[in-house]
């Protein structure tokens, strides 16, 4: 079974592609490299022992990713390919509405003229805004606080309109919680541009002494430790909940939305003192004032995901840091 992967050459698509082809299915990778490398390609290579194909090209091109969709007789998509920096988004607005909802609209116009109704979708744990409560359930209110959570929201509202109109269509709506870690091989990861804004990136480089300290943003939140608590989840398993939503796809035919997480959260200092475990590195850090638009907790109810899917994370927060580590040590420079 041929399956697209838009954004596939990135940190959770090229996961992805590895738990495809454990699974017997064979992936299609389509990106732009934007924010990749081609080097990843190979490194798929080395690690699942198959050859990778993969189309270059803009997922806002429509008549090409139609073609694509043909020439592949893909079955299904799961579309990672956007933007994603909060802060980015912020400043450059248009850049996350043009390439981020404008790219949904291509590819499912091009799904409509290639006949591919079957669809897996990025959402995140952002379109939760600040929660009331944790942990988060499905059904909790959405709301954004930055055009990049908009865009989810927005996209999330199209897929519904178009599965209304289109009853055909199978679509999943995948809201990650916080994805770190890497594959165990060391041999891909993820691959900042420029400064971390996310804390696991911030943290490895700040081990291989190329930041000189962590800035913990706020203390003073009502968590136990005073620092802000998160999902964090390992991308392999996010990777294996996507391998488990599109043959739920396939299998049922029913379209759902559901968290991905551990439904665990954990602090600020407590992945710190993880790291420093799992490394054996210390991480000099100084606590800072908070920073703006953050929350203090947010963790997911992954209950959901494991009835409809028969999928929950299994990895422990001391794996993610060594993967994370791992990968980071041998490759200090990431891809380049
Ligand atoms: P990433 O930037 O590593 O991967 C995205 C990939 O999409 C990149 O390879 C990029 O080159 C490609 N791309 C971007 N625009 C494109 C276009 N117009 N045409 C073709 N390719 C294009 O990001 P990621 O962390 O792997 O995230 C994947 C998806 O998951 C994104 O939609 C993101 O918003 C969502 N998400 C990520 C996180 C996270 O923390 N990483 C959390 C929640 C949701
Ligand atoms: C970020 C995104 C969010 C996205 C999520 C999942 C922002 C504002 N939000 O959220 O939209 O869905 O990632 O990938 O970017 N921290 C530090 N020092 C640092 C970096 C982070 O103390 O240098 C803290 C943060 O305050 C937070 C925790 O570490 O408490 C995790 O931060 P981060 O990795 O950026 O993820 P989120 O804030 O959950």
């Amino acid at each position: 079974m041929n399956i697209l992967l838009t954004g596939g050459a990135g940190f959770i698509g090229s996961h992805t592609f590895v738990s495809l082809v454990d699974a017997g299915m064979r992936p299609v990778i389509l990106d732009n490299f934007v924010n990749s490398h081609t080097a990843v390609l190979d490194r798929l290579r080395a690690i699942t022992g198959h050859a990778v194909v993969c189309e270059r090209g803009d997922v806002l091109d429509t008549a090409w990713v139609e073609q694509v969709l043909r020439r592949h007789q893909i079955a299904g998509v799961i579309h990672f390919a956007g933007y994603k920096a909060v802060g980015e988004s912020v400043a450059q607005p248009l850049k996350y509405y043009h390439n981020n909802i404008g790219g949904a609209v291509s590819l499912m116009r091009a799904m409509e003229g290639a006949g591919c109704a079957t669809l897996v979708f990025s959402s995140s744990a952002t379109v939760y805004g600040d929660p009331a409560t944790v942990p988060i359930c499905e059904n909790f209110p959405r709301q954004h606080t930055n055009p990049y959570g908009h865009t989810k929201l927005v996209i999330e509202d199209m897929l519904q309109a178009q599965r209304i109109a289109h009853p055909e269509w199978k679509v999943a709506v995948l809201r990650y919680f916080n994805p770190v870690g890497a594959h165990p091989s060391g041999l891909i990861g993820e691959d900042p541009v420029g400064i971390p804004n996310n804390l696991m990136p911030y943290i490895t480089q700040v081990a291989l002494s190329q930041r000189p300290r962590l800035q913990v943003y706020g203390s003073d939140y009502p968590t136990p430790d005073g620092t802000g608590v998160r999902d964090y989840i390992h991308v392999c398993d996010l990777a294996e909940g996507h391998v488990a939503a599109i043959k739920a796809l396939f299998a049922q035919g029913e379209s759902f939305t559901a968290n991905l997480g551990t439904g665990q959260g954990h602090s600020v200092l407590e992945v710190v003192r993880a790291f420093e475990a799992a490394s054996g590195r210390t991480i000099p850090y100084q606590l800072g004032p908070r920073r703006p638009g953050d929350v203090a907790q947010c963790y997911a109810d992954a209950t959901l995901a494991q009835q409809l899917l028969g999928w929950r994370a299994t990895r422990s927060l001391q794996q993610m840091c060594a993967d994370a580590w791992r990968w980071q040590s041998r490759n200090p420079n990431g891809y380049r």
